[in-house]
């Protein structure tokens, strides 16, 4: 099964002439945008936003301010001088202060606060702003990345995002599938 979804989604790539990247197939457009919906749901729940800002920062909570003790993202996105992401945050949750393996922040390309569901899409599917993953290798990290992984299981009082992990996985899959269409706006 998924094994013909990365030929699938190599293959679409090999057609790829502009959007979408991930998969060029025409596929199955509302389907498409159905699924995505729910993915969109979970991309920007705070659990997730709190890493992937454009803000020179993490944020934290639910109301996603700033990060405390004036942690920066720096230049590796682990932090600056002596305030390392790896000075507080462990492996795994400890008391209050959430930990999963290399707890860190992505690049400012993969920043995501504020975008539209549209635009938060064709960034996703974006091999310049993405990683350069394709669209089996977002599914791979989607499905198996510790920090993405993490948020089902937070800590403290903190929310998970509203749809389970393995139903975003699935809607990640499917919106690849039929074609990885993003809304207009
Ligand atoms: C602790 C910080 C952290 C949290 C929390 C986190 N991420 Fe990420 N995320 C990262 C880092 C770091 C990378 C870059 C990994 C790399 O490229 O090596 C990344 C990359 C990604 C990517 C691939 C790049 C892109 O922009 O397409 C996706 C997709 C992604 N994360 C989804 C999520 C989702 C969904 C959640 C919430 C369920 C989440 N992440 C929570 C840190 C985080
Ligand atoms: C001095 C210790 C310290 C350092 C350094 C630190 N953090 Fe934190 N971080 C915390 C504590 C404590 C919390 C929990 C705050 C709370 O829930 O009240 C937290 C919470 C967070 C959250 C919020 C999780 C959520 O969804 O609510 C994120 C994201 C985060 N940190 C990312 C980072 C990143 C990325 C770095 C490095 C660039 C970093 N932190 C550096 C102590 C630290």
């Amino acid at each position: 099964m998924r094994l013909v979804l990365i030929a699938g989604a190599l293959a679409g790539l090999a057609l790829m002439t502009s959007w979408p990247t991930v998969y060029a197939a025409s596929g199955d457009k509302a389907a498409s945008l159905a699924a995505f919906d729910t993915v969109a749901k979970v991309m920007t729940h705070p659990r997730c936003m709190n890493c992937h800002t454009t803000t020179a920062w993490p944020t934290q909570g639910d109301k996603s301010e700033r990060h405390g003790f004036n942690v920066v993202r720096g230049p590796d996105g682990r932090g600056q001088g002596g305030m390392r992401c790896s000075n507080c945050h462990k492996d795994k949750n400890i008391a209050n202060i959430p930990g999963a393996k290399d707890w860190h922040m992505p690049p400012l390309s993969q920043g995501w606060t504020g975008l539209t569901p549209g635009a938060l899409c064709r960034t996703l599917g974006d091999p310049e702003k993405n990683g350069n993953r394709t669209g089996a290798k977002i599914l791979e990290h989607v499905h198996a990345d510790a920090l993405v992984v993490w948020s089902w299981t937070p800590g403290a009082k903190r929310t998970p995002p509203p749809v389970t992990h393995k139903d975003f996985v699935a809607a990640a899959e499917t919106w690849i599938r039929t074609g990885a269409h993003c809304p207009s706006s």
